[in-house]
C-alpha cells in the first residue's frame, strides 16, 4: 500500500465565476405566485445569478479555473488532471471538462466530470486528495459549475426559486509533506444512498426512456423534488458527517476556523449548526446572493472567504455537502 503521509494535498489557488444577471426575489413575484418575504423566510436566498445566453458551465468553469491558476502561479501546460463536478453540463458527452481543457489550452491534462450533484465538489475533492497524496499527479484544477437555470421549471414555484448559476475551482497542489500537521486536505468522507434517488431528481430519462416529447410536455427533464423530505435528510446527513470529520482529526469546533457548507437553504444550515453547537459566526453563507448553485456553492464559498480575509494561513477549515443521489460528504483542509 502506498504511503500516504508522504505528499500533502494543498489549495495553491482559488477562483470563482459569477454570471453578471441577478434576478431578485422580487422579479420572481412577477411571474410567479410567490413572494420575497416567503422565500426570504422559508430559505434566506434574496436573489441569484443567471447565465448568459452564449454562458454555459464548461465556459463559467473556465473563468473559474483560469483565475485558480492564476491565483496558484501554476501555467494551463503544467495542469495535469481536471475534474469538473456538474450536473448541468453542456452536453450528454463529451465531457465539460474537455471543453475547459480546450478553452484553458491545459492539453496535459486528463479532464473528466463527476456526477454527485450537490456533492459533487466534495467528491472530486476526495478524488483529488488520492491523486496527489499518492504522489500520481502534482497540479489538479477542482472546478464545480452549473447553469442550474437551463434545469429548472420556471413555472414550478417549489423549485426554481432555490437554484442559481455559477462556478468555483481550486488549484491542488501535491507538496512534500514536512511534518503531521502540515497545510493540505486532512481528510475526505463520501457517502451515498442509491435508495434516495427519487427525492431531488431530473426524472426525464435520456437513457431509459430516449428523449421523447411528452417528457418534454411532462417537464421531465427539469429538476422535481420532495421538499420537506429532502430538508430532513440533509439536515441529519449533513451534521453526522461534519461531525465524523471532526472526529476523525480529532479536532473541536472551537478550533474550526470557518465552516463551509453547501448553501441549499439557510435553515438547514442554521439547524445543523445548532445540533453541533457550532456558532453562526464561524459558517460561511452567502445563499442570499447566490441561492443553491449545486456542486459550485463550495468553491465559491472558499474563493469568498479566501478573499474577505475568513480563512488564514495555519487554521482549519471544514466543508460539508448534502446532495441529489442521495450523496453526502465532508472534507477538513488545513491552510
Ligand atoms: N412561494 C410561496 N409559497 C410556496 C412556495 C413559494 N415559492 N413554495 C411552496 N409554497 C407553499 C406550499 O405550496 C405550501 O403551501 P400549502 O401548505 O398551502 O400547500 C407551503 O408553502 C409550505 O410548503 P412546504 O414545501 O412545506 O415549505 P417548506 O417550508 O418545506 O419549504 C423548501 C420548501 C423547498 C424551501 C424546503 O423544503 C427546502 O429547502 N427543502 C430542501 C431543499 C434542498 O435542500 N434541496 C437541495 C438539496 S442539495
Amino acid at each position: 500500500m502506498t504511503d500516504l503521509n508522504t505528499f500533502s494535498a494543498v489549495v495553491a489557488g482559488t477562483g470563482a465565476y459569477l454570471p453578471e444577471k441577478i434576478l431578485t426575489n422580487r422579479e420572481l413575484e412577477k411571474t410567479l405566485d410567490t413572494s420575497d418575504a416567503w422565500i426570504t423566510e422559508r430559505t434566506g436566498i434574496r436573489e441569484r445569478r443567471i447565465a448568459a445566453n452564449e454562458e454555459t458551465s464548461s465556459s463559467m468553469a473556465a473563468e473559474a479555473g483560469k483565475q485558480a491558476l492564476q491565483a496558484g502561479g501554476v501555467s494551463p501546460e503544467k495542469v495535469d488532471l481536471i475534474i469538473v463536478a456538474t450536473s448541468s453540463p453542456d452536453v450528454l458527452f463529451p465531457s465539460t471538462a474537455c471543453f475547459v481543457q480546450n478553452k484553458l489550452q491545459a492539453f496535459n491534462s486528463a479532464a473528466y466530470d463527476i456526477s454527485a450533484v450537490c456533492s459533487g465538489f466534495i467528491f472530486g475533492l476526495s478524488i483529488a486528495e488520492q491523486y496527489l497524496k499518492t504522489g500520481r499527479y502534482e497540479n489538479i484544477l477542482l472546478i464545480g459549475s452549473e447553469v442550474n437555470s437551463r434545469i429548472v421549471d420556471w413555472s414550478d414555484r417549489h423549485t426554481c426559486i432555490l437554484f442559481g448559476d455559477g462556478a468555483g475551482a481550486l488549484l491542488l497542489k501535491r507538496v512534500a509533506q514536512k511534518k503531521k500537521s502540515a497545510a493540505g486536505i486532512l481528510s475526505t468522507h463520501i457517502y451515498s444512498d442509491g435508495r434516495l434517488s427519487d427525492l431531488i431528481w431530473v426524472p426525464g430519462g435520456i437513457g431509459k426512456t430516449g428523449i421523447n416529447k411528452q417528457d418534454m410536455v411532462d417537464k421531465k427533464y427539469c429538476i422535481k423534488m420532495s421538499g420537506n423530505a429532502t430538508f430532513k435528510v440533509a439536515v441529519k446527513r449533513m451534521a453526522e458527517v461534519i461531525q465524523e470529520a471532526l472526529e476523525f482529526n480529532d479536532i473541536s469546533t472551537d478550533e474550526v476556523g470557518i465552516l463551509i457548507p453547501h448553501q441549499a437553504n439557510e435553515r438547514i444550515i442554521r439547524v445543523v449548526a445548532e445540533r453541533l453547537k457550532f456558532p453562526m459566526e464561524k459558517i460561511l453563507m452567502n445563499i442570499h446572493k447566490y441561492g443553491n448553485t449545486s456542486a459550485a456553492s463550495i468553491p465559491i464559498g472558499i474563493d469568498e472567504a479566501k478573499r474577505n480575509g475568513r480563512i488564514q494561513s495555519g487554521e482549519t477549515s471544514v466543508l460539508a455537502a448534502v446532495g441529489a443521489g442521495l450523496t453526502w460528504g465532508a472534507a477538513v483542509i488545513r491552510w
